[in-house]
């Protein structure tokens, strides 16, 4: 929309004339999904797609997820569980092979995850975290579902650099943080690299992320990748999640919207981007006058025309193809949000491996019960 009147002019024409015919539900959904792409009738496309799966590809964490008793899984839920099982065969293997006498969960708030690790494997652990109330509700709640207090509560905002971090940490502590946001993780992974501890580290909400804290490495600094908020809130989108029903959904609301601020640009002058809220589902899938009038309520505006007028305005052929169009190209840029997670995270191992670590990337979650599934395993060598 931001290019808007020429809203096509960054994407190959033949791209967006190959992918608008594919705008029916099943169609989307399975080119949101990489599936039989082939049909596509722009070979330059195909071979944009193909790279995005390459780019996209890490490898699957192999080993098999840990079963606890079910009294561990209380006051969890389904989500939690299914990563805590996943991570913890991999916290046991790192304290396995690196002596590690120490856990600090980082970002860890009421400590779910630091207390199953303490608990089962019996070892020095502390949550770090800004949320004091939080972290008092899972202090409480420790003794409740474990009989003891099994791990040592610190409050503390974690910025990079942090002496009072560095205190904390020694070469046999490994630091643990489960979706770190934004720049919290860099503050994890850059503070325990200056004590050579062992890093595991799932980030999160790129978005968040200060420029200062993207390009890392000096592999990356010989080609900066220009992230810039849209790049970086991209970044965070779902990966693999999407249903059927989510992306038919998203199909609809961006249609009405589009037509919305193609309306606004046209009848109003207004030509900045405006934030508009969230409709009742059902808005979506009726007539656009009754989406348009609750949208200009929203926005204080006074559209003098008839519902008619609004309902012939968005199905006029050349808008509606127009908007199609623009529909399209969000097929293109969507399928960027998986490569530049990954872009990211590679820099930070690369910034590692320059410091003298071994650093992995791998997927360890189903991404359909957590999306943010991308683990960086990093250990001195
Ligand atoms: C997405 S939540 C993850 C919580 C927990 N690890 C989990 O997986 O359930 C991020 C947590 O990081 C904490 N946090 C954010 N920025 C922080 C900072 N700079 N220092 C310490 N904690 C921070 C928040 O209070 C929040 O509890």
């Amino acid at each position: 929309m931001l290019l808007y009147p020429k809203p096509l002019d960054l994407y190959p024409a033949e791209w967006v004339d190959a992918l608008y015919p594919y705008l029916d539900s099943k169609s989307l959904w399975e080119l949101t999904h990489h599936i039989d792409q082939e049909r596509l009738a722009s070979e330059g496309l195909k071979n944009y797609f193909k790279t995005i799966q390459r780019l996209s590809q890490l490898p699957q964490s192999t080993l098999p997820p840990f079963s606890p008793p079910q009294s561990s899984w209380d006051f969890m839920t389904v989500k939690k569980q299914h990563e805590i099982s996943h991570l913890y065969p991999h916290i046991e293997e790192l304290r396995k092979n690196h002596q590690i006498e120490q856990v600090v969960d980082i970002g860890g708030g009421q400590g779910h995850f630091a207390q199953f690790v303490a608990f089962h494997q019996k070892v020095k652990t502390t949550s770090l975290d800004l949320d004091g109330p939080l972290q008092q509700a899972g202090d409480l709640r420790q003794l409740k579902k474990w009989g003891e207090k099994v791990i040592s509560f610190t409050t503390h905002k974690l910025m990079y650099p942090d002496p009072a971090f560095s205190q904390l940490l020694t070469p046999t502590t490994l630091t643990t943080g489960l979706h770190t946001c934004g720049s919290l993780a860099c503050a994890q992974i850059m503070g325990s690299a200056e004590k050579r501890s062992s890093i595991f580290n799932l980030g999160c909400c790129y978005h968040r992320l200060e420029p200062e804290f993207t390009n890392l490495s000096l592999e990356a600094q010989k080609n900066p990748l220009p992230y810039n908020r849209f790049a970086l809130t991209l970044a965070s989108g779902p990966y693999q999640k999407v249903s059927r029903h989510d992306v038919n959904l998203r199909n609809h609301v961006k249609r009405f919207r589009y037509t919305f601020h193609i309306l606004l640009c046209e009848e109003f002058g207004i030509t900045e981007q405006v934030t508009l809220g969230n409709c009742d589902e059902a808005l979506y899938f009726g007539d656009f006058s009754l989406y348009a009038r609750e949208q200009f309520s929203r926005l204080k505006l006074e559209y003098s025309g008839s519902d008619e007028s609004l309902n012939s305005f968005q199905k006029d052929p050349t808008r509606s193809l127009l908007v199609d169009k623009m529909i399209s190209t969000g097929l293109v840029r969507d399928s960027l949000s998986r490569p530049l997670e990954v872009a990211i995270l590679i820099d930070r191992a690369l910034w590692l491996e320059e410091r003298g670590y071994k650093a992995d990337l791998v997927e360890i979650f189903d991404a359909k019960q957590s999306p943010r599934n991308i683990a960086l395993i990093a250990t001195p060598v």
